[in-house]
């Protein structure tokens, strides 16, 4: 049963008193709260608190993975409190005031699930097993950290806790960019102290491949490493080579060993995804023979995007794709393997001879179906060795194997379809769970996908169990998160852009659904941002801060403007300077526009603008075609003024030429806009010659003339 009940909690001889209160999170909260995330899926307060000081002493019993439990919460105790625990491995002697871990792995209980009991004289941690008994010592920190009073009060309570579904997952790409082993590591901690347990790892792809496998050694000395794209990357000579420096990285198995244990001791398990037939670029560069053109890419390439580059269908290819799997097998313990199976444009097997003789050799009648037979013999090789293959939502077109999972990315009809033919399904629906878009309107969001912000509250309030997927429940394993990293170049973008987003989704793929509220969610978030900054994790706390708008004589960044058009809109990172802080630019790439609304043009203005130049490292197929420019007066081009419309004669020309030789933000000379009476919308838009580079606006500012 849960309750709300308040108490008083007296500090330092009753000279300081704070309320606090186990309030429900259906309730309308009353008082600051037990503020645990994800919620419990049962709270009841006893009455009173119990005091955790240097006196404490730790206790474990039933064996090593209780006393790995019990240690991982006195080491975030330390980390968070600067608290150390007296540490004892049997309950013999044990002192009231003790806090015990106690593992039953006989008792039964829901898979994951444990028990707290918070009494004024001590408490105790029960689970059946060890992932139980690691999530209560999640909850027991939490708890821990409420505030930064001291003594350290824990409110004496009960919880009864267990997940709703068993996939919790996040995943990150360490392709696009590629992040240390150190940074894996904490993702996966930050990952643990939310009880998030599935790492989707995003190991190769068209821009790289990351994972070593000894067999094929190219793989990672070829197709690890690429030249980033833009004239400034061009211009950054490796002196070794006297070429432009490699951007890249891959992961040793010794690395990747390191990070399974870690993975592993905090209930996390690691789901490796070799992407396949498509997004398989940097393994043709590697071994060209992978590949269907007879002129096959060369460099490992560093647009985004899709490339229209397959693995072709020869027997040396699957004996290939085999061998990966065998060491992938060997390195990674879980069920689950990623196939990908995602973006496959047909074209190139459309167009090869010799694809369509292995067609017809193979018995596959078109190339859904060739991309279907990849799939099933894989998967079906996956099965042989006692595992399970899952992929994105394109494997429903050729025919899902027996027992292989989908990962429904476009919507969730591809889960709903899944799970109807029988198959298990993970619910990750792009936009919603798709971590890599900017999380708020404003100037201060990192890189992301820009066409609309995906809040905090957006993730909380997806349901994985809506409309007729709550008929498929048993088919429905979970929700997954992704982080792209096309744009998340730096590990601190890669926080702020998960935290507390991923935070929300915890609370869905753990948290019973009647318990789901946002406002009592968002004001949990204080205490849980507090314990960010204890550990140092960059998040993001545009949810509780407000958007401020510029007023019309302060500085308008791009991100305060309107693009024209909302055809591919990106929060677009500058690639210059090579160190240091880069602008940010929120540009539709088709259609390089701007808007500024409700001009007060009664008097001339003075506009300044601020711009940029970007490679255009986009695969956007024929979409490219469609990209209008305006002709340029002049070699270097122009920044053009408009008002209400943005066509005709300009208000005013900003010629680029002072700004070509910049390869980051150059301020252009101002100019005068002449007063035409009345409110305009201004546009602003390139004049220029060719797509690349790509002139992008980073802000505008006017003054009265
Ligand atoms: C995907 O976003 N291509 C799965």
């Amino acid at each position: 049963m849960l309750v709300a009940c308040f108490f008083a909690v007296c500090l330092g001889g009753g000279t300081r008193c704070a309320a606090a209160a186990v309030t429900a999170p259906g309730a309308a909260a009353a008082g600051p709260q037990v503020s645990l995330i994800p919620q419990p899926r049962e709270v009841a307060a006893v009455g009173g608190f119990f005091t955790l000081s240097a006196a404490t002493s730790l206790v474990a019993m039933g064996g090593p993975e209780a006393q790995r439990c019990a240690a991982y919460f006195a080491t975030m105790l330390r980390r968070s409190r600067g608290l150390e625990l007296k540490r004892q491995t049997t309950a013999r002697g044990m002192a009231a005031g003790s806090i015990l871990f106690d593992l039953r792995p006989g008792e039964g209980g829901a898979e994951e699930g444990y028990r707290l009991e918070v009494r004024p004289q001590g408490v105790v941690v029960r689970a059946a097993q060890p992932a139980g008994l690691f999530y209560g010592a999640v909850t027991l920190w939490q708890l821990s950290t409420l505030s930064n009073a001291r003594p350290i009060l824990i409110p004496a309570l009960h919880i009864d806790d267990a997940p709703r579904f068993r996939w919790r997952g996040l995943m990150l790409d360490s392709v696009r960019h590629f992040q240390s082993p150190e940074f894996i590591m904490r993702y996966i901690d930050w990952m643990a102290l939310h009880k998030l347990n599935m790492f989707g790892w995003h190991l190769t792809d068209d821009q790289g491949w990351r994972l070593q496998i000894p067999k094929y050694p190219r793989l990672t000395t070829i197709g690890a490493w690429r030249v980033p794209a833009g004239a400034a990357a061009q211009h950054d000579i490796d002196p070794a080579t006297g070429r432009p420096r490699l951007y890249g990285g891959f992961y040793s198995q010794e690395d990747v060993r390191r990070i399974i244990a870690h993975a592993a001791a905090r209930g996390v398990t690691i789901v490796p995804e070799i992407d396949i037939p498509g997004h398989a670029t940097a393994a043709i560069v590697a071994y060209p023979s992978l590949g269907v053109q007879t002129d096959p890419p060369r460099e490992v390439p560093s647009d985004w995007g899709v490339y229209p580059n397959l693995l072709n269908a020869e027997g040396s290819t699957f004996r290939f794709l085999e061998d990966v799997l065998d060491e992938v097998m060997a390195l990674f313990p879980g069920e689950f393997i990623h196939l990908g199976g995602d973006e496959a444009v047909k074209d190139q097997w459309k167009a090869s001879e010799r694809v369509q003789v292995r067609m017809r050799e193979l018995g596959v009648p078109d190339e859904e179906a060739l991309q279907g037979y990849f799939m099933q013999r894989l998967g079906r090789y996956l099965q042989q060795h006692g595992r399970r293959m899952i992929g994105w939502d394109e494997i429903l077109e050729g025919g899902v194997p027996p027992g292989a999972a989908v990962m429904s990315w476009r919507g969730v009809a591809g889960a709903l379809s899944a799970a109807v033919a029988g198959h298990d399904t993970v619910l990750s629906p792009e936009p919603t769970l798709y971590l890599d878009y900017r999380q708020g309107p404003g100037s201060r969001e990192p890189p992301g996908r820009g066409a609309h912000p995906v809040t905090v509250e957006d993730v909380y309030r997806i349901e994985p169990l809506a409309g007729a997927l709550a008929g498929q429940a048993p088919r429905v394993l979970g929700v997954q998160a992704n982080l792209w990293t096309e744009h998340v170049r730096l590990p601190e973008q890669a926080e702020y852009m998960s935290w507390p987003r991923a935070a929300a989704l915890a609370e869905v793929a753990w948290s019973p659904p009647q318990l789901r509220n946002w406002d009592n969610f968002k004001a949990r978030l204080p205490a849980q941002f507090a314990r960010y900054r204890k550990l140092g994790l960059h998040y993001s706390n545009t949810v509780l801060e407000p958007t401020l708008t510029p007023t019309t004589y302060q500085r308008h960044m791009s991100q305060d403007l309107l693009t024209c058009t909302a055809k591919l809109v990106l929060n677009l990172e500058d690639d210059a300077p090579l160190s240091g802080p880069r602008a940010v630019f929120l540009v539709d790439i088709e259609n390089p526009c701007w808007r500024m609304p409700q001009v007060d043009l009664g008097r001339p203005l003075q506009l300044t603008a601020a711009v940029g130049q970007v490679p255009f490292n986009f695969q956007i197929g024929a979409d490219r075609d469609s990209i209008h420019l305006q002709p340029p007066h002049s070699a270097a081009g122009e920044l053009n003024v408009y008002a209400d419309s943005c066509e005709g004669e300009p208000l005013a020309r900003l010629p680029l030429a002072p700004a070509t030789a910049n390869e980051a933000v150059t301020v252009l000379p101002p100019v005068r806009l002449a007063a035409l009476g009345g409110s305009h919308d201004l546009c602003l838009r390139f004049a220029q010659h060719g797509l690349d580079p790509l002139w992008v606006l980073d802000w505008l500012q006017l003054a009265p003339q």
